[in-house]
């Protein structure tokens, strides 16, 4: 069965704790029937996510993601197949972005647009690393 790892990131519509409180009470309620796991970075002005789990899961979810009105401007910065999951343990991990690299000024700029593969998967390996399950 081919895998998928999708990383995006949107600008947050309207952000504040009871609407990120929803999203991922949906996460955490839909993904595990999904097999998807992953996790969700979020600031003011920001959500930067990793989705990873069965290619026609990933793809259900993200078209799901994508008719969401609580983001706009949603880019898709990453998609590659995947042999291991960074967040085996985790249906959603949420990360209030202190381990995001890019300042608001960087993100404003398009610096995420301008970020390697490599330069994107680095602050989830970090997280993954520092909530291992
Ligand atoms: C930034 C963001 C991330 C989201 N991540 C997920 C997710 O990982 N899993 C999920 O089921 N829904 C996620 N959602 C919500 C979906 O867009 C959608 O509202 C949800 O899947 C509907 O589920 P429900 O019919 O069970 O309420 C996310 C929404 C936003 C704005």
């Amino acid at each position: 069965m081919s895998r998928t790892r999708l990383i995006y990131r949107s600008q947050p519509f309207g952000f504040d704790s009871a609407m990120l409180a929803s999203i991922l009470s949906a996460a955490r309620r839909n993904n595990p029937q999904w097999e998807i796991t992953g996790a969700l970075i979020c600031r003011h002005d920001v959500y930067l996510q990793l989705i990873e789990g069965p290619s026609a899961s990933i793809e259900a979810l993200y078209s799901c993601i994508l008719n969401d009105d609580r983001h706009i401007d949603i880019r898709l910065l990453l998609k590659e197949e995947m042999d291991e999951r960074l967040f085996p343990a985790w249906s959603m991990l949420d990360d209030q972005a202190p381990s995001l690299f890019w300042s608001a000024d960087d993100v404003a700029k398009g610096a995420l647009e301008a970020a390697s593969p490599q330069d994107l998967r680095a602050p989830f390996i970090r997280l993954s690393e520092a909530h291992p399950g």
